[in-house]
């Protein structure tokens, strides 16, 4: 089977060709960083407008790069949410009007399922049961994965998620937005262990984590030190952040006596936070798994995926209306699919 998938919860249109049989035909996306950016966020009006101009012609680039017509789909799979409502319902209308007109069915699709089962695009791939850190500019969860469709929450952000500490701080030393990545290159940088940072909840006995105290404590850093020692800020910033998640990462695997970890999400692409977990999972006789660097962020490719995914398995879209849901917990699909 041939799914298009179709992503615009946020401010990237992602568009691909998911064949069941063969695998990822074809996978495009265009960012919107650069138009965001003299804004320093994400304006969702302007983000709507814009997936608007690109869904139509990634379509086509898809649809080429992959060899086949809009004939051979057969489903559409889109992120039905969470996201931004105007920006979702673009990507829903667009999904919804081809399918109707195809003939086929439209999967509504959750954002995070995308995320966590992307490691599964990956050479190995991990096999179920797992444990899955969700890591994106929107979401810091540890969630325990069964199955397609079979996710328990373990543990999340209490404030902010990891990748919105990633944007704030590099906001606060002047990195621009989306300062995720400019920020961890520049602690690439930088000495860790120059200025002490908290390692916010990472003894709290739970799975929960907390990161807007650390966004504090580099504030009065830059105003104590000043931004001539920028990097070595930026690298202390990392390092913390990189505990919190390591730490909490095998406390979930301890807890739930699983062996395999998945990592997902925006942050996910964090050369440090690889590193870091690369060698705790060897010391320990645990694997890890990430997806493939490009599908990290935002992507169509892995709500094509998940669309085919849930159709091999016999699920419909995880909410069969056509209706976005900008606000939207996981937890709820485990009740859709019992
Ligand atoms: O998953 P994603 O593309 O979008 C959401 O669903 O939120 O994640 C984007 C987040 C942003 O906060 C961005 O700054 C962060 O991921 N990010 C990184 C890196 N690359 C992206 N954070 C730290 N290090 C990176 N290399
Ligand atoms: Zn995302």
């Amino acid at each position: 089977m041939k799914i298009l998938g179709v992503e615009s919860s946020c401010d990237e249109t992602g568009l691909a060709v998911f064949d069941t049989e063969a695998g990822m035909l074809a996978h495009a996306v265009h960012s919107q960083v650069a138009m965001h950016a003299e804004y320093g966020g994400v304006v969702p009006e302007l983000a709507s407008r814009d997936h608007i101009r690109r869904v139509i012609p990634l379509t086509r680039t898809v649809l080429k790069q992959a060899g086949l017509a809009l004939d051979d789909l057969d489903a559409v799979a889109y992120t039905q949410g969470p996201g931004l409502a105007g920006a979702l319902l673009v990507g829903a209308g667009f999904a919804n009007a081809l399918a109707a007109a195809l003939r086929i069915p439209a999967l509504g699709i959750h954002h995070l399922e995308g995320h966590l089962l992307s490691p599964l695009l990956a050479n190995p791939r991990p096999e179920f049961p797992f444990v899955a850190l969700l890591v994106s500019g929107g979401h810091t969860q540890l969630m325990r994965v069964d199955g397609v469709g079979r996710y328990a929450l373990l543990g999340e952000t209490v404030d902010d998620a990891a990748g919105e500490a990633f944007d704030k701080t590099a906001q606060l030393l002047g990195l621009g937005y989306p300062g995720g990545p400019a920020l961890s290159r520049l602690a690439d940088t930088g000495h860790p262990y120059r200025f002490e940072l908290p390692r916010p909840m990472l003894h709290s006995g739970d799975l929960e984590f907390s990161f807007s105290g650390l966004k504090t404590a580099v504030l009065t850093l830059v105003k104590k030190a000043g931004l001539d020692n920028q990097a070595d800020i930026a690298a202390g910033f990392q390092a913390a952040v990189v505990d919190v998640l390591a730490g909490k990462c095998l406390a979930a695997l301890k807890k739930t006596g699983l062996r395999r970890l998945v990592v997902a999400g925006g942050v996910g692409a964090n050369r440090a936070l690889r590193a870091r977990l690369d060698a705790e999972m060897a010391q320990r006789q645990l694997t890890v798994f990430y997806p493939p660097l490009d599908l990290c962020t935002d992507n169509g490719a892995m709500i094509a995926f998940a669309g085919g995914l849930r159709l091999a398995a016999g699920l419909p879209g995880a909410d069969g209306r056509f209706a976005v849901r900008p606000r939207w917990d996981l937890a709820e699909l485990a009740a859709i699919a019992a």
